[in-house]
């Protein structure tokens, strides 16, 4: 069952057109809009809270019309914001507390939700201290504190992971794995990588200049990305080198695909990189290089520079 529905939701400003005819279904579990700066995302994310309007086209956040019932999204739905919303003066504790009676909650359940959702975002020992004084990791865990306290059924989180470390990529990533696999919460989580959300997410949206490029489970999106490129060379200067590891390739079932002098193979399993190191010295050829290929990562994305992080291992072989 899809949690999100969008249909042809356009958002146009004076001088640019953030969304372009958007058309996507959002499954149940953890979703990864994923899109270089720019690309619409906050945007996206403002309209389906209507906090801002469509231009035009319509949706649907878990069977409430975006148009039409806009108070009832905003109370199903955990709000983490892209940009800095935390007053420094105030304590996590106080700023949670005051969220969660702002939400409607009675003193005794705000108090006891705020507790619960500091600790499980592991600011439970700080809460009492200004949060001005907070390093960033700290205050995204506060702002994923306050889009759980009022016990929403589905949380969107608007670049959880901007400004941390790669540790602390990693923790805000687990947590919010956590929040779907512990309280059955659905996510939307953005991000301009698309590396670290294969890793987190069920199901990947890919949006370019306000369009749909992908919509896909994560499993498919990385067999189909995960590929290696590899050249070879005839040790003994023969011509026909490529033609030949591409013909030893395919008998393996390796479905390579040549383009120049370079073959393109899809992972399909942990012993790719293996087999195809094994089949090409079989036939007597030299590996000039055997790589994951970034390029076709990088044209899904739209974006070269936006690709940090989605290498990962196997990179460097
Ligand atoms: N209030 C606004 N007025 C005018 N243009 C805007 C406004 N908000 C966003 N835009 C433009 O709309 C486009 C999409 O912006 P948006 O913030 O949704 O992108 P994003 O994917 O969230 O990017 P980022 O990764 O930088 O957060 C951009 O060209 C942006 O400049
Ligand atoms: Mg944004």
């Amino acid at each position: 069952m899809s949690t999100i529905s969008i249909q042809g939701l356009t958002k146009r400003y004076p001088r640019v057109t953030a969304l372009e005819g958007l058309s996507v279904e959002v499954p149940e579990g953890v979703c990864g809009l994923v899109g270089a700066n720019g690309a619409g995302k906050s945007t996206l994310i403002k309209i389906l809270l209507g906090l801002t309007p469509a231009t035009s086209g319509t949706a649907t956040v878990l069977g409430d019309d975006i148009h039409t019932a806009a108070t009832a999204i905003r109370r199903n739905i955990g709000y983490m914001p892209e940009h800095d919303c935390l007053p420094p003066d105030a304590s996590a504790a106080e700023f949670v507390m005051h969220l969660a009676r702002m939400s409607g909650l009675p003193v005794d359940a705000a108090r006891q939700r705020t507790a619960d959702t500091l600790r499980h975002v592991g600011m439970y020992e700080e809460r009492y201290r200004p949060m001005g004084g907070y390093s960033t990791g700290m205050k995204q865990r506060v702002k994923l504190a306050q889009a759980l306290v009022h016990d929403p059924r589905m949380v969107f989180l608007d670049e959880p992971t901007n400004g941390l470390d790669p540790t602390g990529r990693d923790e805000m990533l687990d947590l919010i794995r956590k929040v779907h696999t512990r309280f059955g919460i659905s996510v939307l989580v953005t991000s301009h990588l698309l590396g670290e959300l294969e890793r987190t997410s069920d199901h990947v949206v890919v949006i370019d200049g306000g369009r749909l490029l992908r919509s896909e489970s994560t499993g498919n999106l990385t067999s189909q990305t995960h590929t290696l490129v590899l050249e070879v060379l005839d040790p003994a200067g023969g011509t026909d080198a490529t033609e030949t590891a591409r013909k030893a390739l395919a008998e393996r079932d390796l479905s390579p695909r040549a383009s120049g002098d370079l073959l393109y193979v899809p992972v399909t399993g942990p012993d790719t990189f293996d087999l195809i190191r094994d089949t090409v010295s079989a036939q007597g050829l030299g590996l000039v290089r055997l790589q994951r290929d970034r390029h076709r990562i990088a044209e899904i994305f739209g974006e070269p520079a936006a690709r940090e992080g989605s290498a990962g291992d196997g990179d460097d072989h």
